[in-house]
């Protein structure tokens, strides 16, 4: 297998406004960031990805770019960004940028100057079409609300945005936009930034003749965006400008179909992007998003892993992750609140042991988990507002309803402020915190788990450490067993002589795991646990809740 950097680096993820505040203005900042470079770097991290720090009106929060050269005021400047750059380099992290090019901001002053009609140069900057008679140019619904066509009646014409209102489409096809796309990428990289998560990158080539699509009410049309015509040329003109520096790309991909990840990561001289981020697992509680719920299933958790695993050996690379800012907590949905600690530690050493750079999304490590809101005012998230009308309108759902399955299924779980103290308002912030800060940071937050040896951020240190240089962990061949077995997860690690063999119980009660043929437990090291490894008998072990046990064999 290639060796590179990127594979053998574990990646800690900031959602910078809800990350820690340094001057009280209740929202998260770069010098917040600053304050706790030490801490990420302590985790063993050997990088960091910055969610949008870009000027942006935050219909979005920063997914909704107003400047692309340039820092958010609420965060800092581009100088407090450069010597942050500066301090994590000297740490020996790398910086990776957010690059949103699906869409801007409405406020963008491309698209301003757009709006001005046919003849402003950055018309075609946008996708602009007539309507038909008084509707719009086609059926397609947006992914954040409701039609994807806006009106502008100045001159008579609609923009086209897959998401919010106030974030129009950028029309990929004009070869301007693309010049503008990597200068963007130069200027960041001629910075020293070492690489992009690129967002919703799947969906920047649209279908000639923008089609009607499949009436559905969220993200009709999707199937003529969805990997586009043009799709893999765009991505390789990106990749030439990668390949000037020594850097890497994430590509994001909703409804990724791991055909197109295998054909867009495999090594070689058509590669577009290095990996990119499948949500083939995080549907195991979910009908293809977290809003329709479904009882959580190991067996639909194991089979996307493994497929993904399986598929990308030794010819791309896999995004590893649980958590980011698009999903709920993973505790409180793959593991348990009840054995927090035990199943935080298992989630967590299941994922990072698999084949592929982990990811690692701020609070994750301390185990944050779900917050509970009871008023519908009290959210923030334009796609939670969405899901409002959505199930109210199409499914009369009462507000009481609905607050239960947002608590469940909003993304904005992910976005409470980290906790750092049992102080008030979690030590995020002096001032007013700009989101509501969840009750139980009093026994979960980073000065208590700094504390105590049996936490879970020392158990994420352990593993991350434990990956470090190490061969068998990065890239080692995988082999799921059991693969019926609806409470445990088993799978090993091979490479060379050496063998890794992880057995996760995902089970609140006490199970027996057994060794899969070939193993003998006796003769293993047993290396990593959050229990006491108690004994082996028959070549199993009874797992207590949510048990884990990493075996080394020579
Ligand atoms: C994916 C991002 O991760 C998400 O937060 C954002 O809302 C959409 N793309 C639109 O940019």
């Amino acid at each position: 297998m290639n060796r590179k950097w990127y594979k053998e680096m574990s990646v800690y993820h900031i959602w910078t406004r809800s990350f820690c505040d340094s001057n009280g203005d209740g929202i998260g900042d770069l010098g917040g960031v600053m304050s706790k470079l030490d801490y990420i770097k302590s985790l063993g991290v050997d990088g960091i990805w910055f969610s949008p720090i870009y000027p942006t009106p935050n219909a979005d929060y920063g997914y909704d770019v107003a400047d692309y050269r340039d820092i958010n005021p609420e965060f800092g400047t581009l100088d407090d960004f450069k010597k942050l750059l500066d301090e994590a380099h000297k740490r020996d992290m790398k910086v990776f940028m957010d690059l949103v090019v699906n869409h801007t901001s409405d406020e963008h002053w491309w698209f301003k100057e757009s709006c001005k009609g046919p003849d402003n140069p950055y018309h075609d900057y946008y996708i602009w079409r007539e309507g038909k008679g008084d509707k719009p140019p086609n059926n397609w619904k947006s992914i954040f609300e409701g039609g994807a066509w806006e009106y502008v009646p100045e001159i008579n014409k609609y923009y086209l945005h897959l998401f919010a209102k106030k974030q129009p489409d950028l029309n990929m096809d004009n070869p301007k936009v693309r010049e503008e796309v990597k200068d963007i990428m130069r200027f960041w990289l001629d910075m020293g930034v070492d690489g992009f998560r690129e967002d919703v990158i799947t969906f920047i080539s649209k279908a000639e003749g923008l089609p009607d699509g499949i009436p559905i009410p969220v993200a009709c049309g999707i199937e003529h965006y969805l990997h586009g015509p043009h799709l893999g040329e765009y991505l390789d003109e990106f990749r030439e400008v990668l390949n000037e520096y020594d850097c890497f790309a994430v590509g994001e991909g909703p409804m990724l179909s791991l055909k197109d990840a295998v054909e867009f990561c495999s090594e070689g001289p058509n590669k577009k992007l290095d990996m990119m981020i499948s949500f083939d697992h995080m549907n195991a509680d979910g009908l293809l998003v977290e809003w329709i719920p479904r009882p959580f299933s190991l067996k639909s958790l194991k089979s996307n892993m493994s497929k993904w695993q399986e598929a990308m050996y030794d010819k791309g690379w896999n995004c590893l992750y649980l958590e980011n800012h698009d999903h709920p907590r993973v505790i409180s949905r793959y593991g348990s609140e009840k054995f927090r600690v035990e199943s935080g530690k298992m989630l967590a050493a299941m994922y990072i042991l698999q084949c592929g750079t982990p990811f690692i999304y701020q609070g994750q490590e301390i185990g944050m988990t779900n917050i509970i809101i009871d008023n519908i005012d009290d959210f923030k998230d334009v796609s939670t507002f969405n899901n409002y009308r959505l199930f109210k309108n199409l499914l009369k759902f009462s507000d009481e309803r609905f607050l239960k399955l947002a608590n469940r299924a909003s993304r904005e779980n992910a976005r409470t402020p980290v906790h750092w103290s049992a102080e008030k308002n979690a030590g995020f912030t002096t001032g007013e915190p700009w989101f509501k800060i969840n009750e139980n940071y009093e026994s979960i937050n980073v000065e208590q788990a700094e504390k105590d040896p049996n936490s879970i951020l020392h158990f994420y240190r352990k593993l991350i450490n434990f990956r470090k240089g190490n061969d068998l962990v990065i890239y080692g061949r995988y082999k799921e067993y059991d693969k019926n077995n609806r409470r445990a997860y088993i799978y090993e690690r091979t490479y060379k002589n050496e063998r890794l063999l992880v057995m996760c119980s995902f089970a609140s009660r006490p199970m027996t795991i057994k060794a899969p043929a070939g193993y003998n437990l006796e003769k293993g090291e047993l290396i990593i646990t959050n229990y006491d490894g108690a004994t082996i008998k028959d070549n199993a072990f009874k797992a207590k809740p949510y048990e884990v046990r990493v075996y080394h064999f020579k």
